[in-house]
């Protein structure tokens, strides 16, 4: 399951980029320079596309080699950051064939914000489409565009959004939590948990069947059953194979009925089959009463057929593993090297949650440092690097007119880690999120995207982070078992170097 996520959208889309041009656009400032030109549609001054700075441009391969020379694919976040401090707040870059134009300062985000339409577009994830179209399945909101998503998104965005709508999903998320936490006593050894990432997206992957499909799959248990065993491999496979169909066409893999496209297809009917029971299950168990059901309500008080309620919650539950579960690593990383953090956290919790009781929802609301903490180590360490959006009409962003289908690459990586916009930014610090007069600007902070088409599991995948966090610190102590640096490795979402040097030490 580790590699699961590993060729995510984001990545594939870095993966056919390169740059060209050159100019200015100065250095990253956290004054927005862009404010009186974004009143205007078009400002007098304005500059095409070929006139934004970038790095080396060679005919075929853009900056492929450059990119490749400086660590390739899995140092990339740190090549594009190396990018915007030379090129500055907006640089453009091809890769092979593949341009795209990368930001990363908070003005220009909230000028992209403000200009947005109604129907934002990410990259297309053209094998997943491809397959749909080929077995007749729909859409799911990662794939879908236009007036289909909106229509979609509408129907589970008061569900998964609203925070109160949410926080009745503490019961469910608590279920797997105490499971989770009884295990790591288990299979501890000295301290040291063996191959940590994977555990925790078992558990993260345990927690969304749950709320999705009401179903547990014994993951965190001794014996896992075969089923899991299927639809876990069915996932993987389906993530590892359209990698490739999206570097080239899918088209000529599905005519010459490739072995990636015939494991490809055959994942993803794995997938829909198992889903597809699953959900129909579900919605015969609560006929009657759909009310007590957060997937039954949707699908009762929408107009979305069953085939999308399908495609939309299979493809929730692949958004949703493996970045809670990495979110979820760095946090335990991040808080093993600042002990002083972890006591304030185990008094904010112990203060809140009392002897005896599961912390639950309500608790984390009275919760501030807690929800720092998350944060702060969302900023430090983004699971998702970065995300995309492809222009759906000509639009200027500071003194650039971009036109209609540029593909704009948003570097969260990059803001949250720009000194400009956080005082000493390398630090874990959750105290700078605390301050009553905050001086930070919201645009720097985007680990769940920004606009219209946000992370609809973030509220979700937020709580059931934070209750992670209390029911683990209240129960261990996280100690650094060495000092060494531990550094992030782009695989789809950024991952750490090596094994985690952490132990879990009972109090
Ligand atoms: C810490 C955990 C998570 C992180 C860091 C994360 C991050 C992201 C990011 C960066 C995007 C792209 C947003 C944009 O383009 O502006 C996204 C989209 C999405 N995420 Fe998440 N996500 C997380 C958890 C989840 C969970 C738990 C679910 C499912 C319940 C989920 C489902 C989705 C879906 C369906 C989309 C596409 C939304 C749309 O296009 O309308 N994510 N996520």
């Amino acid at each position: 399951m580790r590699t699961q996520i590993k060729k995510a959208p984001q990545i594939l889309e870095l993966l056919k980029t390169k740059s060209i041009g050159m100019q200015h656009c100065k250095t990253t400032s956290s004054v927005c320079a862009l404010k009186s030109m974004d009143a205007v549609q078009v400002p007098a001054d304005g500059q095409g596309l070929a006139s934004i700075p970038g790095p080396t441009n060679w005919p075929l391969f853009g900056s492929l080699i450059e990119l490749l020379r400086k660590g390739g694919l899995k140092r990339q976040h740190e090549t594009l950051i190396e990018y915007h401090k030379r090129f500055g707040k907006i640089f453009r870059m091809k890769l092979g064939s593949f341009e795209s134009v990368h930001i990363g300062a908070p003005c220009l985000l909230e000028a992209l914000y403000r200009k947005e339409g109604n129907y934002p577009q990410r990259l297309e994830i053209k094998p997943w489409k491809a397959y749909r179209d080929f077995r007749n399945e729909a859409y799911g909101l990662l794939i879908l565009e236009g007036e289909d998503w909106q229509r979609v998104r509408s129907a589970f965005q008061q569900k998964l959004m609203k925070p109160t709508e949410v926080m009745k999903l503490d019961g469910k998320i608590n279920e797997v939590l105490a499971d989770f936490v009884d295990r790591i006593g288990k299979v501890n050894v000295n301290g040291h948990i063996n191959d940590l990432y994977f555990e925790l997206n078992k558990w993260s992957f345990e927690t969304i069947c749950l709320v999705l499909y009401d179903k547990r799959f014994g993951l965190l248990g001794q014996n896992v059953n075969e089923e899991a065993i299927n639809f876990i491999t069915a996932i993987k496979t389906m993530m590892n194979t359209f990698g490739t169909m999206m570097v080239t066409p899918v088209e000529l893999h599905k005519s010459f009925n490739t072995k990636t496209w015939q494991d490809h297809t055959a994942a993803w009917d794995h997938i829909f089959r198992t889903a597809k029971v699953y959900i129909d299950k579900k919605l015969k168990r609560h006929q009657k009463d759909s009310s007590d059901d957060f997937l039954c309500e949707i699908y009762h008080h929408s107009r979305l057929s069953k085939k999308e309620l399908y495609a939309a919650t299979t493809e929730l539950q692949i958004g949703g593993v493996e970045t809670t579960a990495n979110s979820f690593l760095w946090a335990i990383f991040n808080l093993s090297r600042n002990p002083r953090c972890q006591e304030e956290l185990l008094r904010e919790i112990t203060a809140t949650v009392p002897a005896g009781e599961a912390p639950n929802a309500r608790h984390v609301k009275q919760m501030p440092f807690l929800k720092a903490c998350l944060k702060e180590s969302m900023r430090l360490s983004p699971s998702v690097p970065f995300t995309s959006r492809t222009l759906d009409k000509e639009t200027v962003l500071g003194h650039y007119i971009l036109p209609k289908g540029t593909v704009l690459m948003i570097n969260s990586h990059a803001l949250g880690s720009n000194e400009e916009y956080f005082d000493e930014g390398k630090q874990f610090k959750p105290e700078r999120w605390l301050q009553e007069k905050s001086t930070i600007n919201p645009f720097t902070h985007v680990p769940f995207g920004i606009g219209k088409r946000m992370c609809i599991g973030r509220r979700l995948a937020e709580l059931q982070l934070q209750l992670a966090l209390a029911w683990v610190i209240r129960e261990y102590e996280i100690l650094a078992t060495d000092n060494d640096p531990v550094e992030a490795i782009h695989s789809g979402t950024l991952v750490p170097s090596r094994e985690l040097p952490v132990a879990f030490i009972r109090r």
